[in-house]
């Protein structure tokens, strides 16, 4: 495709509905109700398109994609155009028949999310009492023969209890940890206030998670996700706008990166209007941001623009209204003291404390869009 760069992940979220109701949950503030999402017809269709562009791993994500039950003839389809292939979940509703049948289709790997080291954390960060669903998943997952994944997020409430989230892992026979500081969009955004850790909570987890990779070396990869808000760089949010992977929401929307949907001065085209390459290689809105010719300064004359890109345009818009600034965790970012206001409330106050956090926190609700078709 003549310099275009080839996408090589497809996060195909199949389904916004999920029984959980996360505080900092990343899908958009508005889901795609169940009538909105694509059919498994449409979906083999994505799935075919995308390996032509050059995809060659898809996740499929939503919400919770165990509730589809066409599940295993996406799989299916993607181990015949030898796509390797990944289930993000809660862990809610597997069964043992249900990991068996997505074995059998041909599913690679799996990655298992919780909210914390006990059934109390994950009820008070998902409203959900099912810990022991969890611990149930972790053992289908292995016992199904699948590579076990997993993934915490990471935030106040939760961080000083990393040694005992590590243990949790350690315990159900994690093969691979990813420890990914919470990212402030979206639904999260609206709880910054209680989950923005102390710079001293960070620094302790910090040394947690050498401590713990050092140790465990020989056992379990454990990979740290930065809090970008305490860095003066942004990150090299996707590797770049539209560079690496793409996502197609429930309802064939398609985004470069899972939190654009929240880019609301943006037109994303559908794969029910659109064929994939098109979107990939000619859609405005996958053109906008790619390279380095859109960019303001300060990144247009900085040495990083081609190590960071600008940083993240979802937190960009987020942060400002304006998807094309830079992006505010910059030092060098105009917007810069959005950040630094944030982390002065997070470093004085007791934001987190006390008995009223559960009152205070915004549960995830099934918000439902309007603009479905
Ligand atoms: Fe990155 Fe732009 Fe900041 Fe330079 S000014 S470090 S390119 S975000
Ligand atoms: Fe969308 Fe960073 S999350 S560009």
């Amino acid at each position: 495709m003549n310099g275009m760069p080839q996408p090589y992940g497809l996060l195909a979220e199949v389904t916004h509905q999920c029984p959980l109701h996360c505080v900092y949950c990343s899908n958009p503030v508005e889901l795609r109700g169940r009538q909105d999402e694509l059919g498994t017809d449409d979906w083999v269709r994505v799935i075919r398109a995308a390996a032509a562009l050059g995809v060659v791993q898809v996740h499929f994500s939503g919400g919770e994609p165990l509730v589809r039950g066409d599940l295993e003839t996406l799989i299916a389809e993607c181990r015949g155009l030898g796509l390797y292939t990944n289930l993000i979940t809660s862990g809610l509703g597997l069964t043992e028949a249900r990991a068996h049948s997505l074995v059998a289709a041909g599913l690679n790997s799996a990655q298992l999310s919780i909210q914390g080291d006990a059934a109390e954390s994950t009820n008070l960060v998902a409203a959900s009492k099912r810990f022991d669903k969890k611990e149930a998943a972790a053992r289908i997952i292995r016992d199904a023969g699948l590579p076990l994944n997993m993934n915490v997020v990471l935030h106040r409430v939760n961080l000083d209890r990393l040694d005992a989230i590590i243990d949790v892992c350690v315990s159900w026979g994690a093969e691979r940890l990813e420890l990914a500081n919470a990212q402030y969009y979206g639904w999260a955004l609206r709880n910054r206030e209680l989950l923005m850790p102390t710079k001293a909570q960070l620094d302790e987890a910090v040394s947690v998670y050498e401590r713990r990779k050092a140790e465990l070396a020989e056992r379990m990869e454990l990979l740290w996700i930065l809090p970008d808000y305490y860095e003066p760089y942004p990150k090299p949010c996707m590797g770049g706008w539209a560079q690496t992977a793409l996502t197609v929401a429930p309802d064939g929307v398609v985004y470069p990166c899972p939190v654009a949907a929240e880019i609301t001065t943006m037109e994303f085209a559908s794969v029910r209007d659109h064929d994939l390459e098109w979107i990939w290689s000619k859609s405005a809105a996958f053109e906008a941001f790619r390279g380095t010719a859109w960019m303001p300064d300060p990144c247009r004359s900085c040495p990083r623009k081609e190590m960071d890109f600008g940083g993240c345009r979802c937190q960009a818009f987020a942060l400002t209204g304006d998807a094309a600034r830079t992006d505010p965790v910059c030092m060098h970012s105009p917007d810069h003291h959005l950040v630094q206001d944030a982390l002065d409330r997070a470093n004085q106050e007791d934001t987190a404390g006390g008995e009223t956090i559960r009152e205070r926190l915004v549960y995830r609700r099934p918000t439902v869009s309007a603009r479905g078709r």
